[in-house]
């Protein structure tokens, strides 16, 4: 499965996705304001600052995942929900995880919310362990959220050529 960089002429595409796949994920184990400030525009502008950093799955014009890396973390990971269990999140994932192991990257992290249990299962099934809990400062247009998170990571392997 091909994973390439976004478009720029994709951010509605992929704003559609983190929006449909965080409500999915989150809206019932968030606090209510948190959702209510996670709009479809919050997510376009975020995503519109980040384009040159989106990795995604899918035919141009047509994404149907996208993952961030950030420094040593795994940001964001949100597939749509027609292609969840298709693989599209497991190729997202091996990208992302060379991408961290060639930057030099030795110990990836990721936050996800606690009770998101699809996503913890894929994680531990992709090698990823929880190593407890952490508090993620979330800031919104809505003012700031402290949100207790399930903090996983994974060791990077090196290649030596
Ligand atoms: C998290 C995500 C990227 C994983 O991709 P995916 O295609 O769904 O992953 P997979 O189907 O390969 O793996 C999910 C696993 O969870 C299992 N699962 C499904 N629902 C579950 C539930 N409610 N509780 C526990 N496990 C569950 C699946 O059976 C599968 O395990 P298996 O392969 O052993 O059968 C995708 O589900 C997604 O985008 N979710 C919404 C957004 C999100 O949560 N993003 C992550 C933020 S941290």
């Amino acid at each position: 499965m091909d994973v390439r960089a976004a478009k720029k002429e994709e951010i509605d595409q992929l704003a559609r996705i983190w929006y449909d796949a965080w409500r999915d994920a989150h809206a019932q184990i968030v606090p209510a304001g948190l959702t209510r400030a996670r709009t479809y525009e919050s997510f376009k502008k975020r995503l519109e600052a980040l384009v040159s950093d989106i990795r995604v799955v899918g035919s141009p014009g047509a994404p149907v995942g996208f993952s961030i890396v950030k420094g040593d973390e795994l940001y964001q990971l949100f597939v749509s929900a027609q292609s969840r269990g298709s693989g599209v999140a497991a190729a997202l994932i091996a990208d992302a995880e060379s991408q961290l192991a060639r930057s030099g990257v030795q110990t990836a992290w990721l936050a996800c919310a606690i009770g998101n249990e699809r996503a913890a299962r894929f994680y531990e099934k992709c090698g990823w362990r929880r190593i407890g809990t952490m508090v993620s400062e979330l800031g919104t247009e809505e003012g700031r959220f402290s949100l207790e998170v399930w903090r996983y990571e994974k060791r990077m392997t090196f290649e030596v050529k």
